[in-house]
C-alpha cells in the first residue's frame, strides 16, 4: 500500500498574519501526524515563518519551483540548496502555471526536477492537459511528452523520491474536478509508462491529483486505485477546508 500525501499550493497568497494562523492551525490538528502525509509549499518568503511554525511537527513543507542551477549570477532566482537551507522537503517543478505564464519548456522543467534531485528535495512534478488537448483526444500524448522529457533526463533513479501530480489545466482554481474516472485513467497511464522502465518503482510512486480538490470531491478520487493523495491550491488557504481533505486521505 502506498502511503498517499496531501501536499497543499498556496501559491502567491498569504502574509504572516494569515500564515501564522492557518499554520498553527494545522500543526494544532495533524502535526502528531495521521495515516496520510501532509505538506504545504508556500512562498519563498514564507518558508523561515513555515519553518519556525512546522519544525518538529509531522507536517512537512516546501516550495513553488526553483532555479535548475546550482548558483551564479541569476537575479531574482532560488536554489535547491537555499531551499534545503530553510527544512524543505518537496518542491513543486513543472506547475501550468509556470509553463504557461512563464515559459517553463519541458527542457526547463527536466533541468529544475534536476537540480530539486540533486539538492536533496523532493520534487512534485506536475503534468498535466489543456482543454483543448482533452478535447482533441491528445491528453496521453502530452502527458507522454512532458514525463518523458523529464525521465530521458533524471533516469528512474531520479524518481526514487519524487511525486508526480497529474493537474488538467482545465481543473485548476476552475471548480470543474475531473471525475475521479477520468483522473484516474490518466493516473494509470502514467504509472503504467514508469512501470515499462522501473516496474518496483511505479508500485511505489506517489501521484497525486490536483484540481478543484475540495472536501466534497476527495474521498472519492482519494478512492481511486491509482491517485495517492492530492495536490491542493484554494482549499489550503481554509484551514478547515485543507483538514478535512487531508482527513479524506486517511
Ligand atoms: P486548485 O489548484 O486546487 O485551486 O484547483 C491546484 C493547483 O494549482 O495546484
Amino acid at each position: 500500500m502506498r502511503r498517499k500525501l496531501v501536499a497543499g499550493n498556496w501559491k502567491m497568497y498569504g502574509g504572516l498574519a494569515r500564515n501564522r494562523d492557518l499554520l498553527q492551525s494545522l500543526a494544532h490538528a495533524i502535526g502528531k501526524g495521521g495515516k496520510a502525509d501532509c505538506a504545504v509549499c508556500v512562498p519563498f518568503p514564507y518558508l523561515a515563518q513555515t519553518q519556525e511554525l512546522l519544525k518538529g511537527t509531522a507536517i512537512a513543507w516546501g516550495a513553488q519551483t526553483l532555479s535548475e542551477h546550482a548558483q551564479g549570477a541569476y537575479t531574482g532566482e532560488t536554489s535547491a540548496a537555499m531551499l534545503a537551507d530553510f527544512g524543505c522537503r518537496y518542491v513543486i517543478v513543472g506547475h501550468s502555471e509556470r509553463r504557461s505564464l512563464y515559459g517553463e519548456s519541458n527542457e526547463t522543467v527536466a533541468a529544475k526536477f534536476v537540480a530539486a534531485v540533486q539538492g536533496g528535495l523532493a520534487p512534485i512534478l506536475c503534468l498535466g492537459e489543456t482543454l483543448e488537448q482533452r478535447e482533441g483526444n491528445v491528453t496521453e500524448q502530452v502527458i507522454a511528452a512532458q514525463l518523458d522529457a523529464v525521465t530521458q533526463v533524471a533516469g528512474m533513479n531520479g524518481f526514487a523520491s519524487a511525486v508526480i501530480a497529474y493537474e488538467p489545466v482545465w481543473a485548476i482554481g476552475t471548480g470543474r474536478t475531473a471525475t475521479p474516472q477520468q483522473a484516474q485513467e490518466v493516473h494509470a497511464f502514467i504509472r503504467q509508462r514508469m512501470a515499462k522502465s522501473d516496474a518496483a518503482l511505479a508500485q511505489r510512486l506517489q501521484i497525486l491529483y490536483g484540481g478543484s480538490v475540495k472536501p466534497q470531491n476527495a474521498s472519492e478520487l482519494f478512492g481511486m486505485a491509482d491517485i495517492d493523495g492530492g495536490l491542493i491550491g484554494g482549499a489550503s488557504l481554509v484551514a478547515q477546508d485543507f483538514l478535512a481533505i487531508c482527513q479524506a486521505a486517511g
